[in-house]
């Protein structure tokens, strides 16, 4: 065998895991998130969140990958033999592989969105129809499976020319194209009427609903989605380090750019949808209903911004599902000792295929729109979708346990002056604090968050 296959620059290690953090978690599930919690409070909690949990886990993710130097589960073995580390691991290439199987789905409705701007299709629809033309599609048994399957193909390309050749050149073709259309996106959103009503609902202080509990779970259950945190890609992509780059400025990077494209989301989207009376708390329909909604009533402007919005948000979540399917690709090769290419392949179609049941979890198969497993999960509603029976079950559970084993391990697992070294922060206030954060903050903030959504959940 030859050595590990690694990233040409650290810039493109660090395009890569920004790619990863940068996806519709930011654009589709953050925005609406924020409208659901209240606005302002939700975007403390999840400062918050982030800082406290986020940013320490995600140094624990890139510290694992990097000194394991193998996939996620193989890097804690890697680390520490026999230790209950890779039980993270195990608990991230589950989480992966669900996610990447509706994720697709969803990235399958941006890129038909996309489609239907740029053929006119979706300028024309009536003022009021969009929720018949969302809802029609999704419901429909072909089209979501056939744009899915597209996306999917694009992926499967990309991870199939491995780091260097295909992960490494997509992202840093990627992400500086995302930066100019989020800045001229933004730009235009603030230009507009809706501007101040967006602004101050975004930042106004409301500290009340900081006693909700509930905008604390949805602010680390969306900690942890937005920065590809609980799911093995922080740590996979670690592993194709080398062993000099610089740990904590990376992780630090990869925070203020998520962060700063979640802001700026919201600064595009809020504004649009004030300026034409919609409402912001619409939930996951955000994206495909209200907002096109408003783009329609500003005629081809609407159609203009549209075509470059769904633009973004498509490039944007085809480079996080570039990291989700590389997480189990990574894993397969070590395991069954294959080629990156036939496992690609393989890995690819089985999650390309299970994705189709959360495409046709809309309306078109009703046994899996009516799902009773696991409809406990919901907190408002009997049934739900197969495809948000796999959200809920990963966001609100399986990524939050990953998060919570890897930063024990690594806090009380680990040797702490190993652990310490390889971040490069040494024995140092920095390094005591980030210790810290991960033997007692993050996994009592897991802990706390996981068991109070499941009591609010069972009663
Ligand atoms: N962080 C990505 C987003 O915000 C989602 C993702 C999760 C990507 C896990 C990779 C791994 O959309
Ligand atoms: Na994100």
């Amino acid at each position: 065998m030859q050595g590990r296959e690694q990233f040409a620059t650290r810039f493109g290690f660090i395009f890569a895991a920004v790619g990863s953090a940068v996806g519709l978690g930011n654009i589709w599930r953050f925005p609406y998130m924020l409208g659901e919690n209240g606005g302002f409070a939700f975007l403390i909690a999840y400062f918050i969140c982030i800082a406290l949990i986020g940013l320490p886990v995600l140094l624990a993710e890139f510290s694992v990958g990097r000194r394991g130097q193998s996939d996620a589960i193989h890097s804690f073995e890697n680390i520490k033999a026999k230790s209950f580390g890779k039980i993270g691991g195990f608990l991230g290439v589950l989480s992966g592989t669900l996610i990447l199987s509706f994720y697709g789905v969803i990235a399958g409705w941006v890129f038909y969105y996309l489609f239907s701007y740029l053929t006119g299709a979706a300028g024309n629809v009536e003022s009021g129809e969009f929720e018949g033309f969302f809802g029609d599609f999704i419901a429909s048994s072909f089209g979501p499976v056939v744009w899915q399957f597209l996306f999917m193909v694009v992926v499967i390309g990309v991870v199939y020319f491995g780091i260097k050749k295909g992960i490494e050149i997509a992202n840093r073709t990627f992400m500086p194209m995302l930066a100019v259309l989020v800045i001229i996106l933004a730009v235009f959103g603030l230009t507009m009427d809706g501007a101040g009503e967006a602004l101050s609902f975004m930042f106004s202080p409301d500290f009340n609903a900081l006693g909700d509990i509930n905008v604390w779970g949805a602010a680390v259950g969306q900690a942890f989605f937005t920065l590809s945190l609980g799911m093995g890609a922080m740590i996979t992509y670690a592993s194709y380090l080398p062993k000099e780059s610089r740990l904590p400025s990376a992780a630090g990077t990869v925070v203020v750019f998520d962060t700063f494209f979640a802001v700026f989301a919201g600064l595009m989207i809020f504004p649009i949808v004030f300026s034409f009376g919609m409402e912001p708390g619409a939930g996951p329909g955000l994206l495909f209903m209200t907002l096109p909604e408003a783009f329609g009533q500003w005629g081809l402007g609407g159609t203009i911004f549209g075509i470059f919005f769904f633009l973004f948000v498509g490039i944007a979540a085809l480079s996080s599902a570039i990291s989700l399917l590389e997480v189990g690709v990574s894993w397969a090769m070590r395991r069954f000792n294959a080629g990156r290419k036939p496992t690609t392949l393989i890995a690819g179609a089985i999650i390309t295929v299970f994705g189709f049941l959360s495409a046709l979890s809309q309306g078109a198969v009703p046994a899996l729109t009516e799902m009773k497993i696991f409809a406990f999960l919901n907190t408002d509603g009997d049934t739900i979708t197969f495809l948000d029976t796999l959200d809920l079950f990963t966001a609100q559970y399986t990524l939050a346990l990953g998060g919570f084993v890897t930063a024990l391990f690594v806090g009380w697992g680990w040797n702490k002056v190993e652990a310490l070294r390889e971040t490069g922060l040494q024995d140092t206030t920095l390094g005591n604090l980030w210790i810290w954060f991960l033997r007692i903050v993050a996994p009592a903030g897991i802990l706390y968050i996981l068991i109070t959504n499941l009591i609010s959940m069972l009663t």
